[in-house]
């Protein structure tokens, strides 16, 4: 059932484009305006897409743009499915295995986090390490499709290391600031309670979210190169007295777009230089 959509899927998104594209792209909440930095774009919206949902979400409006970043042909995923939702995994990793389905190696996630570590403050762009998932879903539950991957996919570099030091140095050589962190998964729509996220700092978290590990967790059963991108749009709860909500999440995200585009820009083409795409 599952290969069944991601093959309906692709066929439907190969039919309308000439050239395939080589990176994939999963825009977090506020960042879906990096779009404008695509060029010789074509969207489609989610609905038009076999099987594929379209989002509930504010702010996150659900379409794929084709286009060109920096010389080399990207998907773009403008829009996620959250578990919060109340999507099945397997409808929420539907997109990234329909990208890897038409081509993509490199897979960017971005997202909007809470930041827990004392170093980071709203407006910080993070280069997320590593995962802890607490969110108690994995899309691999269930048999395991062998022609995506294997049963027990290995998860001791989950985000590429040679695709972060990239990141890194090309954030330094282009003076934008961007640090690094373990990200936590928590399921979510309440963000987290002060003594939860006392308990998440104790475990080794410098970030908190509600996106990201579904997407990193099969992009790494397909094999794909992963690495993730996140916007700390908030302090944690507990840490300062102030209160969460989704508007303010989106603001501060949107501040960031110009390091955030450039970092991820700048980073596909030293990819392209690099002749990896
Ligand atoms: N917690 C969980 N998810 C989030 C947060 C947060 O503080 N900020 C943005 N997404």
């Amino acid at each position: 059932m599952a290969m069944t959509k991601i093959l309906e899927a692709s066929q439907f998104i190969l039919s309308k484009i000439s050239k395939k594209p080589k990176v994939g792209i999963v825009l977090g909440s506020g960042l879906g305006i990096y779009i404008d930095q695509i060029q010789d774009k074509m969207i489609i919206p989610y609905q038009e897409i076999p099987h594929f949902k379209r989002t509930s979400v504010e702010g996150h409006s659900g379409a794929l743009i084709i286009g060109e970043v920096n010389g080399v042909t990207v998907a773009a995923l403008q829009g996620r499915l959250h578990a919060y939702e109340g999507y099945a995994m397997e409808d929420i990793v539907l997109p990234v295995r329909t990208l890897a389905a038409i081509g993509i190696e490199y897979l960017f996630l971005t997202n909007a986090s809470g930041g827990i570590n004392a170093e980071f403050h709203p407006g910080d762009l993070v280069a997320i390490s590593d995962h802890i998932n607490l969110s108690g879903r994995n899309p691999l539950v269930g048999p395991n499709i062998a022609e995506l991957g294997p049963r027990f996919p290995d998860m001791g570099n989950a985000y590429d290391s040679e695709v972060r030091e990239l990141l890194h140095s090309v954030a330094q050589r282009h003076h934008v600031d961007i640090k690094s962190g373990v990200y936590c998964s928590v399921l979510g729509p309440t963000y987290e309670t002060p003594a939860e996220i006392r308990m998440l700092r104790t475990i080794g978290a410098d970030l908190v979210g509600m996106s990201t590990v579904p997407e990193v967790i099969a992009a790494n059963h397909l094999g794909l190169k992963v690495a993730g991108v996140a916007c700390i749009t908030n302090y944690a709860a507990g840490i300062k007295q102030e209160k969460l909500n989704h508007a303010d999440v989106k603001k501060v995200a949107e501040k960031a777009m110009v390091g955030f585009a450039t970092v991820l820009t700048e980073t596909i083409g030293e990819l392209n230089r690099m002749g990896k795409v």
